[in-house]
């Protein structure tokens, strides 16, 4: 199992209410409790923090707010002793507007080989004050801004800020799928190529064990730079022919950090972030010379039924067994609304993460847990305006309901984790500690501290689960075989025997003759006497 750290709200050593990385180290017991594999750790380089990391100013060195780069090696050696393996977060898609790249672009005339690393364009329209086309950004808004040109002014430590789109201003576009503080990078550029792969080089040298690779689908643009409208649904999702979504160049590139990652020894993996349509299209990342694994995002989005759920994993199967690749799975992480909360919220929400708890970790392949679904915590959805930082928030329209239904999408699955205690920081920092988003009063029930005290926790099932799941042979890597069942119950074979039995609906059910005589291992809620699963239970057998 791959435990998800988002860095700021994992623990913070130093107190100033953003988490950092001697405070991972500080809480690495709790990792190995949970018998975790790998860490995957969200960025902690050098940033401006616009999009919380993801827009990095440095690529080869930690951002003072987490650390320095003796404490990645201290973390990286820490965990290693533990058996923990640990994977980084690259960003190849965009750098900071305050990379040095980037300031060198803004600099630097139109058609220089500085502005040839990112994707400048001239603008349409008489006075070129149109973007060069209709694309959008994801956080909402026109995915171009145009820049000041030569008029004299010296640029150097120039606030990009300063440069957003305004009518009298003379200059190229360039181009950002995300914020404007999140520049894209030209990757036919082989200048682009080779700083990616001196980067990979930088942290395989320390010692990290593989990255994941952030918008991975969305590195290639069509140089012809086409219209969305008409063609492809703006803001849609990676489909045919698409100019920036999910295209055939990309490859390329995860070919040639394939041969590099090869180049090490132990295992090095990636794993992509790849939101595309259809697992065929995912599976394509995963031949043999490409990536190693990739979030399987289809059964994220599959929604809590028989059917959704039987069909998400069927096709995640069988596209991914074409390539010899092997499945993952994941429910949540710091960029979709907590499981809990998508499952409906309050005792049904937890009773269904429950159950989906004990039905991803007996599928065949690796799966992710992302940090504090382990305690059962929800989406926070009452978090004031002021205090939001995700830049999507900024940018979206006012008019439009909102993502998550509500609460003003990402900060609600970001909000920093409560270990002990009865009050907020929750031991998340030292006494006194305000983190840097604001935690519920009620998290007081969810701490680590008081779910290790009780056995019929959320902690206290990912840990039996988790710890079967490494025990057993049949769990983890292999096959599955489902088993005939009927209305909302899902039911499937491991070997060597294992069965696990998730009842989807509400109304009790009978289970499958396949566990008559076998053992109860584990259920996510407590079974009756007389053998029924009740509704929106899981559970495994030996048999
Ligand atoms: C995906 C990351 O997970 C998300 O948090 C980020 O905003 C975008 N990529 C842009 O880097």
């Amino acid at each position: 199992m791959i435990y998800q750290i988002y860095p700021r709200s994992f623990a913070d050593a130093d107190g100033d209410g953003v988490g950092d990385l001697p405070g991972i180290r500080s809480r690495l017991r709790h990792l190995h409790d949970l018998a975790v594999d790998a860490v995957w750790i969200s960025p902690f380089y050098p940033s401006p923090m616009a999009d919380a990391g993801y827009d990095v100013s440095d690529y080869r060195d930690v951002d003072p707010m987490f650390g320095t780069l003796a404490d990645v090696d201290g973390l990286v050696a820490e965990a290693h002793a533990l058996g923990i393996r640990v994977i980084i977060d690259l960003v190849p898609n965009h750098t900071s507007d305050e990379h040095e790249w980037f300031r060198a672009a803004l600099a630097a005339a139109p058609g220089s080989p500085e502005r040839a690393r990112y994707v400048f364009r001239d603008g349409r329209g008489e006075h070129g004050e149109v973007p060069p086309n209709d694309w959008v950004s994801n956080f909402g808004g026109v995915a171009w801004t145009r820049v000041t040109e030569a008029d004299g002014s010296d640029r150097s430590g120039h606030d990009a800020s300063a440069l957003r789109s305004a009518p009298d201003q003379a200059g190229q576009w360039y181009l950002h799928l995300f914020d404007p503080k999140q520049p894209d990078l030209d990757w036919t550029n082989p200048e682009v190529v080779e700083e990616f792969d001196a980067i990979l080089r930088f942290w395989l040298d320390r010692g990290v064990d593989g990255f994941r690779i952030d918008v991975a689908h969305g590195l290639a643009k069509d140089p012809e730079m086409p219209d969305l409208e008409g063609n492809w649904a703006t803001g849609g999702p990676a489909v045919e022919g698409h100019p920036h979504w999910d295209r055939d160049e990309v490859h390329e590139v995860y070919r040639g950090w394939r041969r590099i990652t090869d180049s090490y020894p132990d295992d090095r993996i990636f794993v992509g972030e790849v939101w595309v349509q259809a697992p065929e299209q995912l599976a394509r990342y995963l031949r043999r010379d490409e990536l190693h694994t990739a979030f399987n995002f289809t059964y994220l989005l599959a929604p809590w039924d028989a059917k959704g759920l039987h069909t998400a994993i069927d096709e995640s199967i069988d596209a991914l067994a074409a390539v010899g690749a092997p499945a993952t799975w994941v429910l949540s992480n710091h960029d979709v609304v907590r499981h809990l909360t998508r499952y409906g919220g309050g005792r049904v929400g937890t009773r269904r993460a429950r159950a989906a708890t004990l039905l991803t970790l007996a599928l065949p392949g690796g799966a992710y847990v992302y940090q504090g679904e382990e305690l059962g915590l929800a989406q926070v959805t009452d978090i004031p305006d002021e205090l939001r930082q995700d830049p999507a928030f900024a940018r979206q329209d006012p008019g439009v309901e909102r993502a998550d239904g509500g609460d003003g999408l990402r900060d609600g699955c970001r909000v920093p984790i409560p270990w002990s205690g009865d009050a907020p920081p929750f031991g998340f920092g030292p006494p006194g500690t305000v983190p840097w988003l604001p935690q519920p009063a009620e998290w007081a029930d969810l701490t680590v501290e008081k779910q290790e005290a009780d056995p019929s926790s959320m902690l206290a099932l990912y840990r039996s689960a988790l710890a079967l799941r490494r025990d057993l042979p049949a769990l983890g890597d292999g096959t599955m075989t489902w088993i005939d069942t009927e209305g909302e119950l899902l039911a499937f074979r491991r070997e060597p025997g294992f069965v696990c039995v998730v009842n989807v609906g509400e109304a009790p059910a009978a289970p499958p003759d396949a566990v008559r005589g076998g053992t109860l291992l584990l259920a996510s809620d407590p079974l009756p006497e007389d053998g029924s699963l009740p509704g929106i239970t899981a559970a495994w057998f030996a048999v």
